[in-house]
């Protein structure tokens, strides 16, 4: 028997799974909450001690649950890692010591510098490096929140300075041996790199001209690596002396966990945020309809396979501020029973555009807005809302999808952590006007695909079809009233933009 350990290292929460490699079965699985830093408007943190301490916390709850369930750590044959992508970790290469708080991706401290750096592109465009990178020149990026770093904290620009996405964070610290003197592996890899700014989409190398142009030093970044090899191993706790042999970022890893491996399969993860991808081969595409290009997954020394990606900033972020700033619902769960004490959101609309609005609008002036609110409205149509926030916002992506590839899909496999709310999926499969799929076990393709990369260059993977039922929700609105509904939420995110500057 052998079994592989996954971690997924996610903005709102550390996971570790152990998967069996001949059925696909979860058979452990441990999961810690990691806070979230707001310091000041816009701005959103994680303490990078805090994601390695929960990292290791539940890679050694898990490998206990296993060893409970009579599975020894000999049969546990590495790790695999997925990690929330584009949060920026700088440290020192000697001490090891953080250099600022994490950088989350959500973060938008950085719309000054976005508003330079466009300023400074031959073309005074966002869009401008679109065909190098796959990506615009928004504050989600790690480039960006790089130069934030460099410009604003005195020892990032220094010597001996590292940076990395989390996954480099923690392979580092994974692979350093402090009692050997041993600095840690140094790497990323492809589809991380992808999320950068910095990574050239046909080289799967770093680019000189980007590196010019953010002002970052090549010495400071990791080398890049395939998603599946082995980088190093692991020097301490309960897994030492494995190799860590997977590593992807988690919408790319959930992808490739949903056996997305054919051109035009799709999948779509709710996770804090909500993200579509779209396998497009060995062909590199370029959106015209604000979608990302981005690298789906590389294994070994096989060709790289990319994706167009339609990302959502805010998704279950949105229950999360129901619940923690709003204080209407008292755990994540209880949404789908407050939302289901009413037939509609009685036409009020939320819009849910905390940091402004990713794709397809890529537009950092709009702030979220609740309209239609009457004298009737209570605290069930504003959950329902927000719900239906994040439905209306996939089918925009999925419309913009439909456009660039010129072929209607005709289902969405869904995962992620909101897939458990049975209502949710019903209300996406009605505002997409097709179905929705979902496997019970889908909620964990993210940690799946970090683990199937992390087995296959081990050569353990012996999995043709993943385990568990697909349950399928069928939509039930005709089409007057899912395009009226949809025309409404349109209107509603046009009166969101533009509110700061
Ligand atoms: O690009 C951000 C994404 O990787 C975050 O994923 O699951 O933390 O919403 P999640």
């Amino acid at each position: 028997m052998t079994f592989i350990l996954s971690v997924d290292q996610g903005t709102s929460s550390t996971r570790a799974v152990v998967i069996d490699c001949n059925t696909g079965v979860i058979v452990a699985e441990h999961n810690v909450v990691l806070p979230n830093i707001f310091p000041k408007e816009g701005f959103v943190e994680i303490l990078p001690q805090q994601i390695l301490d929960t990292t290791y916390e539940c890679i050694d709850a898990v490998v206990t649950t296993a060893n409970s369930k009579g599975i020894p750590i000999c049969d546990i044959a590495g790790l695999g890692i997925t990690n929330q992508r584009e949060t920026t970790v700088v440290w020192d290469a000697t001490t090891g010591k953080p250099l600022y708080n994490a950088i989350v991706w959500l973060d938008n401290r950085t719309n000054e510098t976005v508003k330079k750096l466009v300023a400074a592109t031959p073309t005074k465009t966002a869009s401008h490096f679109q065909s190098v990178v796959g990506l615009p020149i928004s504050p989600y990026f790690s480039a960006v929140k790089l130069r934030w770093l460099l410009d604003n904290v005195p020892e990032v620009a220094g010597e001996g300075v590292l940076f990395g996405t989390v996954d480099t964070w923690l392979i580092w610290n994974l692979t350093r041996n402090l009692d050997k003197g041993d600095k840690g592996v140094h790497v990323t890899d492809v589809t991380n790199a992808s999320r950068t700014m910095l990574m050239n989409l046909e080289t799967l190398d770093w680019d000189d001209s980007m590196c010019k142009f953010f002002g970052v030093s090549k010495k400071m970044l990791p080398k890049i690596c395939s998603s599946a090899e082995i980088y190093g191993h692991i020097s301490h706790g309960s897994m030492a002396g494995k190799p860590i042999a997977g590593c992807l970022g988690d919408q790319q890893a959930a992808l490739f966990g949903q056996h997305c491996f054919l051109r035009g399969e799709a999948k779509c993860t709710y996770g804090t945020g909500c993200f579509m991808l779209t396998n497009t081969g060995t062909d590199i595409v370029q959106s015209k309809h604000g979608l990302l290009t981005t690298v789906a997954y590389k294994i070994g020394s096989e060709p790289a396979v990319y994706a167009l990606e339609g990302a959502v900033a805010i998704g279950g972020e949105v229950v999360r501020w129901l619940r923690d700033n709003l204080g209407i619902i008292s755990s994540s769960s209880e949404v789908e029973q407050l939302s289901g004490t009413v037939d509609s959101s009685h036409d009020l609309y939320f819009v849910p555009a905390f940091s402004g609005l990713y794709a397809p609008y890529w537009d950092p002036t709009a702030r979220g807005l609740i309209i239609g609110i009457t004298a009737y409205s209570n605290s069930a149509h504003i959950a329902r809302a927000a719900l239906e926030a994040v439905c209306f916002q996939v089918c925009e992506i999925l419309q913009s999808m439909d456009a660039d590839s010129g072929i209607k899909l005709q289902c969405l496999r869904s995962d992620g952590g909101m897939t458990k709310n049975q209502q949710f999926l019903r209300m996406q499969a009605d505002v997409l006007g097709i179905p929705v799929e979902c496997r019970a076990e889908s909620s964990e393709a993210t940690a799946m695909g970090a683990g199937m990369a992390a087995a296959k260059a081990l050569g353990v993977w012996n999995v043709e079809k993943l385990p568990g039922d697909v349950l399928t929700y069928n939509p039930d609105l005709g089409d007057e009233e899912r395009n009226g509904k949809l025309a409404r939420w349109r209107d509603a995110v046009q009166r969101s933009r533009g509110w700061v500057n």
